[in-house]
């Protein structure tokens, strides 16, 4: 019998075509629909392996539901959406897809850094809208970025692949993190901070850390009450690392002067959420590795490390 592979969101043909030369591969039907806890419980009650996305929620009570169960392959860098300890006990091997998205979410989090600082989001709806009139000398103003001091909060592969492009703007880089990065220091230039420190001085503050229990409303009413009226916060990291009310409080009160979110404590955002009712929050839907050839990476690296799990081979990315 062929093991059995499941895969929790419709992902292109040609990804999924050679894993079913070897195993029995079944695939949710859709795109943009996720499955809920019910459906992935169902459909993959009694497979080998398990493609995930980060919308789902593979907590103990799911993986002890699913008795066969050798590999959990995550699609994405971060992995808080599945209880690792639980995986380990029960001897399930937990992949997901590092380095190869570290270029393109650096991308992605200066283009919402220069987006956020620039108005870019706020100032193209006033001319879709009808409401560019005339040209004024202080019309549309934001902040410079060039020679801005950027503090770095989480400096992983993806935070040092922002720092060297910070650099190239001329940036001040401070940067937080668990351990030192000597390395790091010399080669580029980066200071150390402790976290207070960093949101006292930064101008813009980018959250890069992962979401653990140590990290989760790491950024809340406090914090923000250190950091510079005139200063930013970005995050591209998980939107629970940031108390969103003590951020649209901060923002009302004027106590920081804007806000670049590609991650929501709840995603996708509700339509009635406050933030989004405040022209200086600038937004993208959780975007960060999405270029179509990281996509198509991340996806390769997965397939691989299931095919790898199911030969009774060492997967190359495994985190536990
Ligand atoms: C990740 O890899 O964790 C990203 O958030 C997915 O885009």
């Amino acid at each position: 019998m062929l093991d059995k592979i499941y895969i929790t969101r419709k992902l292109p043909e040609e990804i999924v075509e050679p894993l079913r030369e070897k195993f029995e591969v079944h695939m949710w039907h859709s795109e943009e629909k996720g499955m809920t806890y019910e459906e992935i419980k169902t459909n993959a009650k009694d497979v080998q392996a398990l493609w995930t996305m980060l919308s789902d929620n593979i907590d103990r009570a799911l993986i002890e539901s699913l008795p066969n169960l050798k590999v959990i392959s995550n699609f994405g860098v971060g992995f808080n959406n599945i209880d690792i300890e639980a995986a380990k006990e029960h001897g399930i091997a937990v992949t997901n897809t590092p380095g190869v998205l570290t270029e393109t979410t650096a991308d992605l989090t200066f283009a919402l850094l220069l987006a956020t600082a620039r108005r870019i989001t706020e100032v193209e709806q006033e001319i879709r809208s009808g409401n560019w009139t005339s040209w004024s000398p202080m019309q549309y103003t934001g902040m410079d970025v060039f020679g801005a001091t950027l503090g770095i909060v989480g400096m992983g592969r993806i935070g040092e692949a922002v720092a060297r492009r910070a650099k190239g703007f001329d940036m001040n880089v401070l940067y937080h993190n668990r351990t030192r990065k000597l390395d790091a220091e010399e080669t580029y230039g980066f200071t150390y901070a402790e976290l207070d420190d960093l949101l006292k001085k930064s101008d813009f503050v980018i959250l890069l850390t992962p979401l653990t229990p140590e990290t989760k409303g790491l950024i809340g009413e406090r914090e923000l009450n250190l950091m510079k009226e005139t200063s930013a916060i970005i995050n591209v990291a998980r939107g629970s690392i940031v108390d969103e009310k003590a951020l649209y409080d901060a923002l009302v009160n004027k106590k920081i002067w804007a806000a670049g979110m590609d991650v929501f404590e709840q995603e996708p955002v509700p339509v009635n959420h406050p933030l989004l009712t405040l022209p200086n929050v600038t937004m993208s839907p959780h975007i960060g590795s999405a270029s179509i050839r990281t996509r198509l990476a991340m996806m390769q690296m997965n397939s691989k490390d299931i095919e790898a799990v199911l030969e009774g081979k060492q997967p190359k990315n495994r985190v536990v």
